[in-house]
């Protein structure tokens, strides 16, 4: 595809070699997020960062990246303070929005409400999260981060095999990486959710036709059973229609250190999009793995910024100019990063 001016919208406008020179472009992003080059790639620019559901790493990592090229950032956070609440409809906002921005980034909780803002937007539209149907630049991030794990150990995408638990109806972000996946060969899914949570049968459909396995199982351990990945997911419980009915499934499947060790191979990578929920009645994600060498969740949110800004940059069309402008970073660093 060509990036130059794209919408972002879901993870099917994808081939293997696009996902190849986003991928290669984060990769040179590593001097600016680590904080040894500055660059003003995109001086001028502005963001329009548009989040009308609940956000944190993504609206910020947006955010940052951005401003990591030397751009601005312009932003509403929800719906309540912006005039969609006065019934102004997504057409409208996405013509006011894109006369102030360069780009735009738009979640909101209606399923292809972002498909219908970038048709009336006049810039470049990324898709961060439409309702339980797709979070692009998620998968993008995950994909990133298993690749660079499996690599350290010598091992790769094709043919690997994961562990998808937890709200898979809902989430968004599941439903992306489980499609994105699909650009590669004979991948082995395990997804283990209770049976009313289940994947879309529709993606189920579609990875089985595409030549990859399938399990569906309520079983958890021993659904963990000899995988490279295992990624876990939070009950969606904004997507129920009250709290007691994601109360029913909330806790049903937590991964602990036990559970892990007692299930897992030594080297199996634990990933999660975050929020985790680590509410008693919850937590899906124990605390007692933060010290786990295999729990790549940070490495997973600080890999979100070298992606994104490599989406920034090929979109906007500056990905081989982001070195022309750099110099080095000229503040105390010492230490960050340990
Ligand atoms: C996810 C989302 O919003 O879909 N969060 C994120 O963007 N990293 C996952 C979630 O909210 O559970």
């Amino acid at each position: 595809m060509d990036f130059r001016g794209a919408h972002i919208l879901s993870v099917k406008q994808f081939e293997k070699a696009d996902v190849d020179r986003l991928f290669q472009v984060a990769d040179s992003m590593e001097p600016y997020t680590n904080r040894v080059r500055i660059s003003k790639a995109l001086d001028g620019a502005i963001l329009g960062n548009m989040f009308f559901e609940p956000s944190t790493r993504t609206r910020v990592s947006f955010g940052c990246a951005f401003n990591l090229l030397g751009g601005q950032v312009r932003e509403t956070t929800d719906v309540k303070t912006s005039s969609i609440s006065k019934g102004e409809s997504l057409y409208d906002t996405a013509r006011v929005i894109s006369g102030y921005s360069d780009v735009i980034v738009m979640r909101h909780p209606k399923v292809g409400s972002v498909d219908e803002f970038a048709k009336a937007s006049r810039v470049p539209v990324i898709n961060g999260g439409d309702g339980p149907n797709e979070h692009p630049s998620q998968a993008l991030l995950d994909l990133y981060t298993i690749k660079k794990e499996l690599k350290a150990n010598n091992r790769s995408i094709d043919g690997m095999r994961i562990a998808m638990v937890g709200d898979l109806k809902h989430g968004r972000t599941v439903h992306s990486l489980s499609q994105l996946l699909m650009l590669y060969d004979k991948i082995n899914f395990t997804l283990i959710t209770p049976k009313e949570l289940r994947m879309p049968e529709k993606i189920v459909s579609e990875l089985k036709a595409a030549g990859h396995d399938v399990l569906e199982t309520e079983d958890m351990e021993a659904g963990l059973n000899d995988n490279d990945t295992v990624y876990l997911t939070r009950i969606q419980e904004e997507r129920f229609t009250s709290k007691l009915e994601a109360d029913i499934y909330r806790g049903r499947f937590r991964l602990n250190k036990a559970i892990y060790t007692r299930n897992c191979q030594p080297n199996t990578v634990i990933m999660h999009p975050l929020p985790r929920d680590s509410r008693e009645d919850a937590n899906e994600l124990d605390n007692d793995l933060n010290q786990h060498p295999n729990l790549a969740i940070f490495r997973q949110t600080d890999n979100g910024v070298l992606v994104r800004m490599a989406l920034f940059a090929l979109i906007l069309d500056v990905a081989d100019k982001v070195d022309d402008s750099a110099r080095d970073v000229g503040w105390y660093t010492e230490g960050r990063f340990s």
